[in-house]
């Protein structure tokens, strides 16, 4: 690929023929919401009795879509497919795989306010998260495939007088793909174009909440060429085809993208080997975060509570990498509590269509979760801005801080996964960084600092997958800065990053005689 990578721009929504253009992509994504999506297995599209209901987080009786719903039966057909696609797609020259993908980084990239408009309706997204997120998306596909270009011939081994020696990847066969709703473009389809590109097939699972931006994007591999059977598509619920998928003996491996409790469970079951299997399946499980922003006595105070602000109600604090803990030193703790709960009081919530800052959580039972953590809240600390809900209309929950919480309070251990973030102090920034570390996570984390040695102090002991200095902790750019946890945040995988595609291939040593 002669053109190198370089990231999708975000759009500016600032700029109002940028604001008309993404008006338009909502009306005419409006007009088409309610429609019907299959499974997809092989050359089959199959409309199922039994059928997902998409709903608007932000408004509860608009549906966005319906979409087939798997059952075992169809999984168990789906492997066969897969199993028997792989013969083929496996041998492929790698550079016509990846021209797939670039072939469909250029449809989305064509079509990228309608893929940003159904990301605002389906997950309630404000319009610049769904059109992050859908840059992300385009950039998992370019740089995915630039990857496997550049991994086609191997890596060069040495070899000497009368051995000729080669190391290069193979793919491993068959892999089930299990996605988050809450970036339900971009880690669909990365996960997914990155077992692909590699020459596996695979059983893709999308989110329960979120499958008709997955089931566009099936639209959009079809288009860009994408064979039948090398990604099957089969939507249905975790609990009913989930240890199904992971448990079958012609699964090679797994790629999940989720909550802890799910990934420990996948981990712990894919370790068993199944009568008929004839590998140890390899799991690639991205799990979730309890990121902390630390700030230091000498940072500058507005930039410290814009990135909290920004990292912990972006995406109604959705996001693994979201801020929901903050420790600061108790020289500036005031002053920043205050800067922080002024900007907060000025986040817009409601119906994102309207561009707010803020929109709703992901359904009934993630209000109902955050709620209950709102309660804890008054127990371990102080509510000094948000603390209320409201789920008549949609799913909608004040942006919520909560002052003077102690570091080992469930609500500076636990993920809550929603717009609640606790504010904790320290004496120095040693002790900072010891209460930054003390989680069974280790996704992300950022500090605000001016102090040269503390800044070299964290980078040597803030124990995270992605440390940020002197900005937010969420927002990774693929290709610029890889994504992954360290301990209960996943296994040290990096999504976006050099070495990610050799987790979805094996290397072969040829060594010959001469
Ligand atoms: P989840 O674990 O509830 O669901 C993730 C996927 O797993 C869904 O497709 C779901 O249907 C499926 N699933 C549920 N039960 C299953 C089972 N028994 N077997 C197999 N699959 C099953 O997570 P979620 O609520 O969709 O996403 C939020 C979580 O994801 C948070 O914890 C967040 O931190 C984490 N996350 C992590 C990353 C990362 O890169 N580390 C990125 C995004 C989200
Ligand atoms: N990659 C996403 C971020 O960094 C999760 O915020």
């Amino acid at each position: 690929m002669s053109v190198p990578y370089k990231h999708e721009p975000f759009t500016d929504f600032t700029v109002e023929a940028n604001r008309e253009a993404f008006e338009m992509a909502l009306d005419k994504v409006a007009k088409e919401l309610g429609q019907d999506f299959p499974l997809r297995i092989g050359e089959e599209r199959i409309f199922t009795d039994d059928k997902i209901i998409s709903i608007n987080p932000a408004k509860k009786e608009q549906i966005v879509g319906t979409v087939g719903k798997a059952t075992r039966e169809h999984v168990k057909k789906a492997m066969q497919v897969a199993l028997h696609a792989f013969e083929d797609w496996k041998q492929w020259d790698p550079e016509a795989r990846a021209d797939i993908l670039f072939k469909a980084a250029a449809i989305v990239r064509r079509r990228k306010h309608e893929f940003a408009a159904y990301l605002v309706y389906e997950a309630g997204k404000p319009w610049k998260e769904a059109d992050a997120d859908t840059a992300e998306a385009i950039d998992f596909l370019e740089y995915y495939g630039r990857q496997m270009v550049e991994l086609k011939n191997g890596v060069p081994v040495l070899s000497r007088e009368m051995e000729k020696n080669r190391y290069h990847y193979i793919p491993l066969g068959v892999g089930v793909v299990i996605s988050p709703w809450n970036f339900a473009f971009a880690i669909m389809a990365g996960t997914t174009v990155a077992s692909v590109v590699t020459g596996n097939t695979v059983l893709l699972k999308p989110a329960s909440t979120t499958p008709v931006v997955a089931a566009k994007f099936m639209e959009v591999l079809e288009e860009a060429g994408m064979p039948d059977g090398v990604i099957n598509f089969i939507p249905g619920s975790g609990s009913e085809i989930g240890d199904y998928l992971v448990d079958h003996p012609k699964t090679r491996f797994i790629s999940f993208t989720g909550s802890r409790e799910v990934g420990e469970r996948i981990y712990e079951r894919a370790a068993k080997v199944n009568k008929g299997q004839y590998w140890l399946k390899r799991v690639v499980a991205e799990m979730g975060g309890k990121d902390t922003i630390v700030v230091d006595k000498d940072a500058d105070i507005e930039l410290a509570a814009k990135s909290i602000v920004q990292s912990a109600f972006g995406f109604s604090g959705q996001k693994c990498s979201a801020c929901s803990r903050v420790v600061i030193l108790e020289d500036v703790y005031d002053e920043v509590l205050k800067k922080a709960v002024a900007l907060t009081k000025g986040v817009s919530v409601g119906e994102t269509v309207n561009d707010m800052d803020m929109g709703p959580v992901n359904d009934q039972a993630a209000f109902d979760k955050v709620m209950s953590y709102i309660e804890v809240a008054k127990e371990e600390g102080r509510i000094v801005t948000g603390g209320t809900g409201d789920d008549s209309d949609g799913y909608f929950i004040q942006p919520t801080i909560v002052a003077d919480v102690a570091p080992n309070a469930r609500l500076m251990q636990e993920e809550i996964f929603g717009p609640v973030v606790a504010f904790s102090r320290a004496k120095d920034f040693s002790e900072a960084l010891e209460i930054a570390n003390n989680t069974e996570y280790g996704l992300t984390g950022a500090v605000i600092s001016r102090n040269r040695r503390h800044i070299e102090q964290a980078k040597a002991e803030f124990h995270v997958g992605n440390l940020y200095i002197n900005r937010g902790c969420t927002g990774a750019i693929v290709g610029y800065h890889p994504f992954g946890g360290f301990n209960m945040s996943g296994t040290d995988s990096k999504a976006g990053g050099p070495d990610y595609l050799q987790l979805f291939l094996q290397a072969k040593t040829i060594s010959e005689q001469l």
